[in-house]
């Protein structure tokens, strides 16, 4: 099988999708790869370290991509970069088609076979494939991190000679993958955390953390389809809002994750709920690129709002694009292995329910039950 590797294009995308790592186990495995030249110098990987693991650095793209069985990227940037590629070279990337109607036809109109590695099924056979989860899991480290560096003040309690520092107050909304290890990390920095949820089954998890699970009084469950949360309804949001208030205005730190699939980030923390906390508290908001969970936040910016600074970050899994590159690439290779014949030729099997669920284009035609018309 012969991998092309390409440089990301994407803004705000400083991550790679194959490392050499992954490299070297690849061309182990008997298979070609070819990396466009400095795909990952802005990970931390140079060309050399590809080379090193025995792949070879693209010079023409165009004549790479004529003979490719499989083209990677982290973000798929728009159908121009395949140009060259056979009938039914399959892509394998996160391809974002809810924000990017015109992603799909192209790739059907160039009989591309794309495989969106973010529809994934949330299966236990596909976790080591599950690239929501990897970064996710890395956006949720990083925030805390990117706040603690930013709060003007220690985390954990201090008891020193010249008295006592008090420990941080950190509030995690949303206790998915990316809210869960925010919890772990905050907690192995020595903050006070607490954190919210709507499914009701993330209280043990978060309170197996050390973490303190903020209840809101309702029969309402959050429980939506396949595990994600479900639009509350406005009783709830309003107990929601009433019990987010007295507990906001004491916190040093907020970070929020909160996300509905296929819906706008709902707003949990309001101008009125920032007004109230102390001056120099932060908000880091992991939901911003879906509108945000906070009424303040704005999009790649970081504001000031009455004294609380407000992050709103696009891509944070690219802040820690090493580490973020490193298990992606690891989630592609996971995903290789399904779809290799003993010969290491491309062979993809539509009855399996993971390339049947990620698959959205093949044989020039839309196929994913989402998107067919
Ligand atoms: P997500 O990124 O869609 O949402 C983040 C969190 O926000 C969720 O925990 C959700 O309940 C919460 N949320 C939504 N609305 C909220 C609101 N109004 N207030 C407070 N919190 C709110 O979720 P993620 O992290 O992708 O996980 C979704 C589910 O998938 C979980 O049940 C998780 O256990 C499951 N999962 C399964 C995997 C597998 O089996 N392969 C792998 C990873 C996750």
């Amino acid at each position: 099988m012969k991998i092309v590797v390409l440089k990301e294009t994407a803004a705000h995308e400083a991550r790679v999708s194959l490392t050499p790592e992954v490299t070297k186990k690849l061309v182990d495995q008997g298979h070609a790869v070819f990396v466009d030249k400095d795909a990952g110098k802005s990970a931390g990987f140079v060309d050399a370290d590809y080379t090193k693991s025995g792949a070879t650095i693209v010079k023409d793209l165009g004549k790479e991509l004529a003979d490719a069985d499989v083209v990677t990227s982290v973000v798929f940037d728009g159908v121009e970069k395949l140009k060259g590629a056979r009938d039914n070279t399959v892509l394998i990337s996160m391809i974002k088609p809810y924000q990017n109607d015109k992603a799909l036809k192209d790739l059907a109109k160039k009989k591309i076979t794309s495989l969106a590695l973010e529809f994934i099924p949330r299966i236990s056979r596909a976790q080591a494939m599950d690239v929501l989860s990897s970064q996710a899991n890395l956006a949720g480290y990083k925030a805390v991190v990117d706040a603690a560096a930013e709060f003007g003040r220690a985390m954990p309690m201090m008891m020193t000679a010249a008295g006592t520092i008090p420990p941080a107050r950190v509030l995690i909304l949303g206790a998915g993958v990316a809210g869960l290890q925010a919890i772990a990390t905050a907690k192995r920095m020595g903050a006070i955390v607490s954190a919210f949820d709507v499914r009701p089954a993330v209280k043990e998890q978060v309170e197996s953390l050390g973490a303190a699970f903020v209840e809101v009084e309702a029969e309402e469950s959050g429980d939506g389809v396949g595990g994600y949360a479900k639009e509350m309804s406005d009783d709830y949001k309003k107990r929601q809002s009433e019990k987010l208030a007295e507990v906001i205005a004491n916190q040093d730190i907020i970070v929020t994750t909160a996300l509905i699939p296929g819906k706008p980030a709902p707003v949990l923390v309001t101008a009125d709920m920032v007004k109230s906390m102390k001056e120099g508290s932060i908000i880091y908001d992991l939901a911003v690129e879906n509108g945000g969970n906070c009424e303040l936040s704005e999009f790649g910016k970081t504001v000031t709002k009455h004294g609380v600074r407000i992050f709103g970050y696009p891509n944070v899994p690219s802040r820690i694009a090493y580490d973020a590159s490193s298990v992606f690439a690891r989630n592609i290779l996971n995903l290789l292995k399904i779809m290799v014949d003993g010969d290491g030729a491309v062979v993809l099997n539509f009855d399996d329910e993971i390339i049947k669920g990620c698959c959205l284009t093949h044989d020039g035609a839309i196929v994913h039950p989402n998107f067919v018309k």
